[in-house]
């Protein structure tokens, strides 16, 4: 009803609005006045987290680009190798797994039945796991050692949004945390991502004040066939999430890239008009990955892509190359994916009303998949 759906006209508009409260909520308690974490729900001995030689992540769809993106965080703060593999694949090539091996399911629903047999598999193997799942109460985290909830609250429609940030957030905490029990180098690094990290559900709340210029492109793009997404670093698994959101809603051809890889063969695909959406890194810091893919997208545009760019505020050098320029606020490199994942959905979600498409009940998707 109108009602349920908060005076939205579909579930999914109120998702996406709640984004900002759903980071708040999951990152409620879980950061003391100190800025050190305290995941004490977290019910893995400090003794073992600091054993554990390898992490795995499993999940599948939007959990799995989740994952994709907390490799980066994971290696980053705490130095211990992460591996990121969909479930559906994961037990089926005898994957290398002990008890120092720390695996993390990721679900929002905590029904997804790959997720779960995987999980199964690794706990034979005798490696901890440790779920990151939005449903009390649901299978996988009964089934695992331990367990952090997401704190969305339910998620209707089918393609996941706010689950998504909160997921990220999520992994965000266990790697900040792993890093702080295993006192990495980076303690300062970390203490400052902390607080970077208790603002960010503003910085979400921002960039949806200004999705009207983003809803109106989508509406323009209604006719197209394909739309391509390119990133680098976090921002490739933002393109391929970018990407899922579109097939999902719109029924459109779209495939995520990484930038570094458009010169392996995608660069191709490149034609009059085609609509290719960057995602662009910060120009500060990692300001080689930055002008890497300016090039890229002055290679595209040369050759007649229409270039939608989703670039820092105050990036100037993307300018003269973006012929629409969607601004996100300036975060730190790792947290940009909590930011620049929100202007895909709202692109999707618009793409899919125009072309008259059901929203919240895609054809041929099921909310949860409880069967391998
Ligand atoms: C996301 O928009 C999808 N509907 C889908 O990929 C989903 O993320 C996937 O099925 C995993 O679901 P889960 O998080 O409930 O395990």
């Amino acid at each position: 009803s109108a009602a349920e759906k908060g005076g939205y006209d579909y579930f999914m508009l109120k998702e996406i609005a709640e984004q900002p409260k759903a980071v708040a909520d999951t990152l409620l308690g879980r950061i003391d006045a100190a800025g050190s974490l305290t995941l004490d729900e977290v019910r893995i001995p400090p003794g073992v987290l600091r054993e554990v030689d390898k992490v795995v992540i499993v999940a599948c769809g939007t959990a799995f680009h989740a994952g994709l993106i907390a490799k980066y965080a994971i290696e980053h703060w705490t130095r211990i190798p992460c591996e990121v593999e969909l479930a559906s694949e994961f037990r089926y090539r005898d994957p290398i797994l002990d008890p120092q091996t720390l695996v993390i399911a990721i679900s929002q629903s905590g029904e997804t039945m790959d997720t779960l047999m995987a999980l199964r598999h690794a706990r034979e193997q005798g490696s901890k796991v440790l779920a990151i799942c939005n449903t009390n109460g649901s299978t996988i985290p009964r089934e695992s050692d331990a367990v952090l909830y997401t704190h969305a609250g339910p998620e209707v429609a089918v393609a996941s949004t706010k689950a998504f940030l909160t997921q990220l957030v999520a992994c965000y905490l266990v790697a900040l945390y792993l890093g702080q029990v295993r006192g990495t180098k980076w303690g300062d690094e970390i203490r400052a991502v902390v607080r970077d990290l208790s603002q960010i559900s503003g910085e979400v709340e921002r960039v949806l004040g200004t999705m009207e210029p983003v809803r109106e492109l989508a509406r323009t793009l209604a006719h197209k066939n394909t739309v391509l997404f390119l990133g680098r670093h976090v921002g490739y698994p933002v393109a391929l999430e970018g990407a899922l959101k579109l097939k999902e809603l719109a029924y459109m051809h779209a495939e995520g890239f990484a930038a570094g890889e458009l010169k392996h063969g995608p660069i191709a695909l490149i034609e009059e008009d085609l609509p290719v959406v960057v995602v662009v890194p910060s120009p500060r810091g990692r300001s080689v990955l930055h002008d890497k893919i300016v090039s890229n997208i002055q290679e595209i545009r040369a050759r007649g892509a229409r270039t939608i760019v989703i670039a820092e505020e105050g990036d100037e050098a993307v300018v003269p190359y973006a012929d629409h320029l969607v601004r996100i606020p300036v975060t730190p490199t790792l947290l940009q994916p909590l930011v620049a994942t929100v202007p895909l959905q709202v692109f999707a979600c618009e793409l899919a009303t125009a072309r008259g498409n059901e929203v919240d009940q895609p054809r041929n998707l099921a909310k949860s998949v409880t069967v391998e």
